[in-house]
């Protein structure tokens, strides 16, 4: 395993983060346990801002979705980057947190008129609006409060970017965005300039996610660019801002090259500044949404092994306390991981076995084939690079509790939220009264 971050090995082989020695933290706080190392958080943002300074007024937003809680909105606002959100239950958790309205930008291909009035009421900074409908259903809202929005518009630019078809978003095939090619992206712009209520400031894409390459995001700007000037020979309308989207990819395992922060970010702020030259265009602000790059190798999760089986001459199933429910990325895009056991870092690799959750489902396998010191019941195994689309995505089949999350930082862990209890597992349980029995109808008056 690649150690990230503030990794490093104690004298007694155990795996360390922030200061922390992982197996203690494991005891204290019980496993699955998310551990997102703080300091390496905050320079992954920092690079990012840095990269991006060369660039006239660029702006780094982070995207939520990849990890969001109130703690984390903190952090990403105290590290100078806006945020993105994608739905009402991630902008209540940034209003919760304080985080200034004035720096989100929305997404969401389907927001409801709910959330599209919480958004406006809240002062928002930016709607990035995915459709004709959207549009409408923002005007309508702009005139019902009397409160202007601020937008721009999503764009399908036809670029197709190597990586699971899952996680691809900028071909023309997509649920996502404007379509250039159909003339739906120019009728976006012509509406918007017609709503009263509306201000339209730029255009954004996003052509997918852990992509490895830097050309896609050259030719998404370039796209993106020549739109605009169609736009503006229709309409005169210039944008003030195109915003890339997300996508910079990330080591999981061996094989993977992602390119650096900088490679990506001189990539796009050249792409803008020559296209924009070329076409005869001012170079606009330039932004980009940023999620998995920032906050996955920032996060380890932590498991108790269990049962060891080994079917002889087949393979060797190491069973832990997790899986699926909190990790779905290998059982849903075959994503792949390394793993190492927290308490045996000086033991060299000694077996090949498969690491499995303990869902009932086949395929809720976390790695397939990791080289491993020998496991044993009770050993802690940790699976780096999990701070993106983990927590994010966790979920309690089985009815299993969602993991808690800390943060380390310097020698010190904080919970960040709580683990679930079987408790809060039935808290939206109701059982109707036709359904209840006596004891359960004294308990509900007891309540
Ligand atoms: N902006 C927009 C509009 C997006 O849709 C996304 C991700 C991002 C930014 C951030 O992209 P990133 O930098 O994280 O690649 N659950 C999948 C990834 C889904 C990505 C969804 N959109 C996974 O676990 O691989």
């Amino acid at each position: 395993m690649r150690l990230r971050g503030t990794m490093e090995i104690g004298s007694q082989g155990h795996l360390f983060i922030g200061g922390c020695d992982t197996v203690d933290l494991a005891r204290r706080y019980g496993t699955p346990l998310y551990i997102i190392d703080e300091e390496h958080l905050r320079a992954r943002c920092r690079r990012y801002r840095e990269a991006f300074a060369r660039a006239d007024n660029a702006e780094v937003i982070y995207a939520g979705k990849a990890f969001l809680t109130t703690a984390i909105c903190r952090v990403i606002e105290e590290e100078g980057l806006s945020l993105d959100v994608a739905s009402g239950g991630e902008l209540h958790t940034a209003l919760r947190a304080g985080f200034p309205p004035s720096r989100i930008y929305f997404h969401g291909n389907n927001k409801s008129p709910a959330e599209i009035r919480m958004a406006l009421e809240a002062g928002i900074h930016r709607f990035m609006v995915d459709n004709l409908y959207e549009l409408e259903l923002i005007s309508r809202a702009t005139q019902a409060t009397g409160r202007k929005a601020h937008i721009c518009l999503r764009l399908t630019p036809g670029i197709e970017a190597h990586t699971h078809k899952y996680i691809m978003t900028g071909q023309i095939d997509s649920k996502f965005g404007f379509p250039i090619e159909t003339g739906q992206a120019l009728e976006g712009v012509r509406q918007a300039l017609a709503s009263p209520g509306i201000e339209l400031h730029g255009l954004h894409c996003h052509i997918g996610s852990q992509i490895f390459e830097t050309a896609p995001f050259a030719a998404a700007a370039r796209a993106v660019l020549e739109f605009a000037r169609v736009a503006y020979q229709a309409t005169g309308w210039v944008p003030e801002e195109i915003n890339l989207g997300g996508g910079l990819g990330v080591y999981y395992v061996e094989g993977d090259t992602p390119p650096s922060i900088e490679d990506y970010a001189n990539t796009i702020i050249e792409a803008v500044s020559e296209t924009a030259s070329e076409l005869g265009m001012k170079v606009p602000r330039i932004l980009v949404e940023p999620g998995r790059s920032i906050v996955s190798p920032a996060g380890t999760t932590l498991y108790t092994v269990g049962a060891v089986k080994e079917i002889r001459g087949v393979r060797t199933y190491v069973t832990v306390d997790g899986g699926m429910g909190d990790n779905l990325r290998p059982a849903l895009y075959q994503a792949r991981y390394e793993a190492a056991i927290a308490n045996k870092m000086h033991d060299l690799p000694a077996c090949t076995v498969t690491i499995a959750g303990k869902y009932c489902e086949s395929g809720d396998i976390l790695v397939w084939d990791a080289g491993l010191p020998l496991p044993e019941p009770g050993d802690i195994l940790a699976i780096p690079c999990t701070g993106a689309y983990n927590y994010a995505m966790a979920m309690n089949y089985n009815r299993f509790p969602r993991p808690a999350v800390i943060t380390v930082y310097r020698g010190q862990p904080d919970v960040i939220v709580m683990r679930e209890s079987y408790e809060d597992l039935i808290r939206n349980d109701v059982i109707p009264a036709r359904l209840q029995r006596e004891e359960t109808r004294s308990r509900a008056v007891r309540a």
